[in-house]
C-alpha cells in the first residue's frame, strides 16, 4: 500500500529571502510555520554587512514571526570587496553571523555591492576558514560573454575549483545548484563542500518557464536549465548523500515587479515548500530519504543539533491560493492556483 503519511524531524530551510518592512511582515510567517530554522540571506536593499545590522534585522524577523516562537532565524553577512574580516569574526564568535554570503557583483537581485574579484576577499575567506565559518556562494559568473545557461558551469571551473584548491579547509555551500555539472562536482569533493537544492529546480525545467508563453513567476536565478539537469538534481536530492540539503531560495517580489517588461528574478516558494518537496520524493518512491535531505543533512553540515520537534505530512490534496498578501505588495506563490497532493498535518 502506498504511504499516506510521513512523520519526520522538523526540517530547516538553509536559504531564504525574507526581505524587510511590510514584505517581511507579509511573508515571514510562511517560513516560520514549517521550519525550525532558516538561513536568512543578507541581500536587503542596504546589504547586511555588520553585526549590528544583522542583530537588528534578526530582531525584526523575530517580531514578524512571533506567532511561531520556536522559529530561529540564522543570520548571514553580505561579503563586499571591502568587508572587514574582524567584523565577521566578531559576529561569528558572538553567534550573530552563522555564515557569510558571496554574491558575485551584479549576479542577481540586490547584488550590486557584491564581490567584484574573489582575490580581493582572500584574507576574509582565510579568516573564515580558520574559524570554521561557512561560505555560501551564489555560483554564477557574470561576464557578458558567458551565456546565462552556462554561468553556473563556468563558475565551477573558473572560481569554485581554484578557491577550494587554495582553501581546502573552508566550509562551502554551493547554493541553489541547477546543473548536473554542479551536482557531480559537489559529490566529488571532500565533506566540507555541500549544496542546497530548491524545490522549483527539482520540479521545473526551462521549457516550463518558456513554452506556451513566458511564465515570469517561474523566472529565478540561477535560471532553470534543461531537463537532464533537473533529473540530475532529483537524483542528488533523493540519494541521501549528506552533502545535499534543503534550501528553498524563496524570494518574494510584488506581482507587478514580476509581471513586467523587466521582471525580477525570484520564486516565492515558501508557502508550500515542504508539500512540494515531499511530492518530489513521493514521485521518486524515495519518501524514506526525505528526512535526511530536509532535516538531518543540513544541521550536520552546519554542526548544529537537529530539531526536537516532529512534523507530519499527509497525502491529502489542497489548492495553492492565487495570491498572498495585499496590494501593492501581493505576491504570487509558486504554483498559484494549482493542486498539491500533500499537506502539513495540523493535528
Ligand atoms: C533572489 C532574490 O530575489 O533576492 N532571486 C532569485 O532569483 N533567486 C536572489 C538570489 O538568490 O539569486
Ligand atoms: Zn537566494
Amino acid at each position: 500500500m502506498a504511504m499516506e503519511s510521513l512523520t519526520i524531524t522538523q526540517p530547516d530551510d538553509w536559504h531564504v529571502h525574507l526581505r524587510d518592512d511590510e514584505m517581511l511582515k507579509q511573508v515571514a510567517q510562511y517560513t516560520a510555520r514549517q521550519f525550525g530554522r532558516a538561513i536568512i540571506m543578507p541581500n536587503l536593499k542596504v546589504p547586511v554587512t555588520t553585526t549590528a545590522m544583522a542583530a537588528a534585522y534578526q530582531a525584526r524577523i523575530l517580531q514578524a514571526t512571533s506567532d511561531y516562537p520556536g522559529f530561529k532565524p540564522l543570520m548571514t553577512a553580505y561579503l563586499t570587496d571591502t568587508i572587514d574580516p574582524q567584523e565577521l569574526q566578531t559576529g561569528h564568535s558572538e553567534g550573530i553571523f552563522t555564515a557569510a554570503k558571496l554574491y558575485p557583483a551584479n549576479a542577481t537581485t540586490n547584488s550590486a555591492a557584491g564581490v567584484s574579484n574573489i582575490k580581493l576577499i582572500y584574507p576574509v575567506l582565510e579568516a573564515m576558514q580558520s574559524i570554521g565559518m561557512p561560505l555560501l556562494v551564489h555560483g554564477e559568473v557574470v561576464s557578458p560573454d558567458v551565456d546565462i545557461f552556462d554561468r553556473e558551469a563556468v563558475f565551477i571551473e573558473t572560481i569554485l575549483q581554484p578557491l577550494i584548491k587554495d582553501m581546502p579547509e573552508l566550509n562551502v555551500v554551493f547554493e541553489h545548484i541547477t546543473t548536473k555539472d554542479a551536482a557531480d562536482f559537489v559529490e566529488a569533493q571532500a565533506d566540507n563542500i555541500g549544496a542546497t537544492i530548491t524545490v522549483h529546480h527539482l520540479q521545473i525545467n526551462r521549457s516550463d518557464m518558456l513554452v506556451g508563453g513566458i511564465k515570469p513567476h517561474l523566472y529565478c536565478l540561477p535560471v532553470a536549465k534543461r531537463e537532464e539537469h533537473r533529473l540530475a538534481l532529483r537524483k542528488a536530492a533523493i540519494s541521501g548523500n549528506k552533502k545535499f540539503f534543503l534550501g528553498t531560495d524563496t524570494a518574494p517580489h510584488a506581482i507587478g515587479d514580476k509581471e513586467s517588461a523587466c521582471g525580477c528574478a525570484g520564486i516565492f516558494s515558501a508557502p508550500h515548500a515542504l508539500e512540494n518537496y515531499v511530492q518530489v520524493f513521493d514521485e521518486e518512491n524515495s519518501l524514506d530519504q526525505f528526512e535526511k535531505f530536509a532535516a538531518l543533512n543540513g544541521p550536520a553540515f552546519y554542526g548544529l543539533p537537529i530539531n526536537d520537534k516532529k512534523v507530519r505530512l499527509v497525502k491529502k490534496p489542497q489548492q495553492v491560493p492565487a495570491s498572498i498578501g495585499h496590494p501593492p505588495l501581493a505576491v504570487s506563490p509558486y504554483k498559484a492556483g494549482e493542486m498539491l497532493d500533500w499537506r502539513i498535518s495540523t493535528d
